[in-house]
């Protein structure tokens, strides 16, 4: 059979113009699968394309310093996936887990370049062999008339060339899945994806770069995946050289010697400051203490720090003033997110505060971390200036203990990943913008007078309010994820996208922040957890009360109409008062990991349904949930969707049956201690 003739580049043109390319995958198949019967030669295949694979992940890992670059193109890829026609499920999904495998050892092996080089080297070269040995013809040579590589001809060669390699982990997949495995062909409108790349792609990487922030969140790449803590601490006041405590009393005196405000707190910027206070000001700054601080969250392999001078400033806090009118020093004393940039991928500013003096009257909280501290001589406390809620709040019955004034430093530093260094210099400089602004109109609203600062006054106080309200229900990041969602939803025009991106969000959440468990962000885990717990209900709970509005005006599809079922009520019912009754006997906080993530005490209960029933918590649940399934109306309109929700729930009751979870290191024990 003349190959070339069957199946020839022309071909191939002719029906990606005739946008008929809906069997395209499947012929590609049935060709290679005729170079590929032999069982060896098949078994070959599944290791040596994987070695390519991670050889060209990890020269990816070599060249960016990063691994965040790889695993973007590698998501991307599987994003394109779905866009392949006919391309059964079972092949996406195996072909998914490939490259999640291939990803993590690459992360995990640290191949350098020449390790890298061989790696490929060996996938092409191996396969070749297993084609020599087996007696079986490669598929390359289909499309290549002489040798590996066909000169006369280099245009056609390379577009079929691109083609295999693109294909190549799919096709090898397939060949291992049996043909009678149900082959459910991907929803409706995926291809649109391909499509629309040219929104989708920034829009995954405005996704990602909203969760993998820093080193230690370098994996984040979707809210199902384990968040550490972003509030970094240390202490300037050493007993070696590194010791900044006499720059730190020079800075002090100065804004003393300045009578600084009782009434309002006060300001002065680095650039306002000259001579010995500047110097002593700049040697905190860059003290080696801070920056190995931010090295252990911004690894120096892989991101950019820069100082950010024009936000350097001295601050002496002003008094809460909250029995007048309202007025900017009041932001401080109550939740608020210093600035509003949290939205912009992959770069943060961090504002560090430096304690200066005795201070236990007044303490910052951050409530995500969770973490209270006074600031006192030397201590440090760095967080995101765009996106870690944090509030102060004063014990007057300490004033008596405690300096007079309350003077820190607020040192910021920029940090961005060095592949991304424009993004990074934006961000450095529109922070500075923003913190001026803002500085001017701090001022001006720190003691209204007119109608007018009153007006400002309150707009500071509510803009403050409702962005600390984003931050604590939803997420700004979360918000990010919702528009993808519903990016992807509106242009495949399958609403049923949207359902499947935030419904089983939670279980990730749980099973990797059980697993993983230091320093996790306890608050935005809380948060996450129930966010997607009460949306992915709210919309089975809509299919349930409203499967014919829903079907016809949200999912497009046929539907059964609501059927009452006195069992399944009675089974949803039952559920869930168990499961509220769970979380009573609990708290919310041991419910939400509280003592397995060190947040609470760990207290055995044996308060109703504990000791009754085993895993109440996850038992409940699964029970009220095959009482919606029960429905018939609901298993009609989502036959996956409830079966996907159990199998996750099992997944996790089977973690905690089994204690699955990664062990501390025996250093970081000893560190502990
Ligand atoms: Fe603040």
């Amino acid at each position: 059979m003349d190959l070339n003739n069957t199946f020839s580049a022309a071909g191939f043109n002719e029906k990606m113009h005739q946008g008929l390319d809906r069997s395209y995958y499947t012929d590609l198949y049935s060709k290679f699968s005729e170079f590929h019967q032999n069982e060896y030669n098949i078994f070959f295949h599944l290791l040596t394309t994987p070695l390519g694979l991670l050889g060209l992940m990890s020269l990816i890992r070599v060249i960016t310093n990063s691994s965040t670059i790889g695993m973007a193109m590698a998501s991307f890829y599987v994003l394109t996936l779905v866009a392949v026609e006919q391309l059964p499920l079972s092949v996406f999904f195996g072909t998914t887990a490939l490259v999640f495998v291939i990803m993590m050892s690459s992360r995990a092996l640290k191949l350098n370049m020449i390790s890298s080089f061989v790696c490929i080297a060996l996938g092409y070269g191996l396969q070749d062999l297993a084609h020599i040995i087996t007696g079986e013809k490669t598929y390359d040579s289909t499309y290549a008339l002489s040798g590996e590589l066909d000169v006369s001809s280099l245009s056609t060669w390379a577009t079929f060339f691109l083609d295999h390699c693109y294909y190549l982990l799919p096709l090898c997949v397939d060949l291992v899945i049996p043909e009678t495995f149900i082959r459910i062909d991907p929803p409706a409108g995926m291809q649109n994806l391909y499509t629309h790349a040219y929104a989708l792609i920034p829009l995954f990487m405005w996704t990602l770069g909203s969760y993998c922030l820093d080193s230690k969140n370098g994996f984040c790449f979707f809210p199902g995946v384990h968040y550490s803590g972003r509030v970094v601490q240390c202490q300037l006041c050493t007993d070696d050289k590194e010791s900044r405590k006499k720059d730190l009393k020079t800075v002090r005196d100065w804004a003393i010697a300045h009578c600084p405000s009782k009434q309002t707190s006060s300001h002065w910027w680095f650039s306002d400051l000259q001579g010995s206070v500047r110097q002593a000001f700049e040697n905190c700054a860059k003290s080696s203490i801070i920056s190995k601080m931010m090295r252990e969250q911004f690894s120096e392999r892989h991101y950019c720090v820069d100082i950010v001078e024009g936000m350097n400033e001295i601050y002496v806090s002003g008094p809460a003033r909250e029995e007048e009118c309202f007025n900017s020093d009041q932001i401080f004393y109550s939740k608020h997110v210093d600035g509003p940039l949290g939205f912009v991928p992959f770069v943060s500013t961090y504002r560090c505060i430096v304690g200066m003096d005795k201070n236990l009257a007044i303490s910052t909280h951050f409530p995500m971390k969770p973490l209270s501290q006074n600031a006192t001589e030397g201590e440090v406390i760095g967080f995101d200036f765009n996106r870690e809620i944090h509030y102060i709040t004063k014990d007057p019955s300490k004033e008596a203990e405690s300096d007079e004034f309350r003077v820190v430093l607020k040192l910021h530093y920029c940090m961005y990943p060095r592949v991304l260094r424009p993004l990074g210099w934006m961000m450095h400089g529109a922070s500075v913008l923003y913190n001026k602004t803002f500085r001017a109109l701090f001022l001006k609203t720190i003691k209204p007078h007119s109608y007018y600062e009153h007006f400002l006054s309150w707009n500071v106080i509510f803009t403050t309010s409702l962005f600390n309200y984003l931050e604590t229900f939803v997420g700004e990041r979360n918000m990010v994820y919702f528009i993808l969602a519903a990016s992807v939803s509106y242009i495949t025009g399958n609403n049923m996208m949207f359902l499947y991106m935030t419904s089983f969000i939670h279980y990730f959440r749980y099973i990797s922040t059980y697993y993983y468990r230091s320093e996790t962000d306890y608050g935005s885990f809380k948060r996450d957890v129930l966010l997607f717990k009460t949306i992915a209900l709210t919309q089975l709970g809509l299919v349930y009360l409203f499967p014919e509005f829903m079907a016809t005006y949200v999912y497009k599809c046929d539907f059964m109409p609501f059927t009452f079922d006195a069992v399944s009520v009675l089974m949803i019912a039952s559920g869930y008062v168990i499961s509220i009754l769970a979380t009573h006997a609990l708290g919310l906080d041991r419910t939400y990991f509280g003592s397995e993530l060190g947040f609470c005490s760990y207290e055995r209960t044996n308060q109703f349904p504990y000791g009754f029933i085993p895993h109440p918590m996850i038992v409940s649940q699964v029970w009220a949930l095959l009482g919606i399934a029960k429905a018939p109306h609901v298993n009609h309109l989502l036959p996956y969707v409830i079966p996907t929700h159990i199998a996750l729930y099992m997944t996790h009751m089977l973690q905690e049956q089994f204690d699955i979870y990664q062990k501390p290191k025996i250093s970081d024990e000893k560190k502990l201690l």
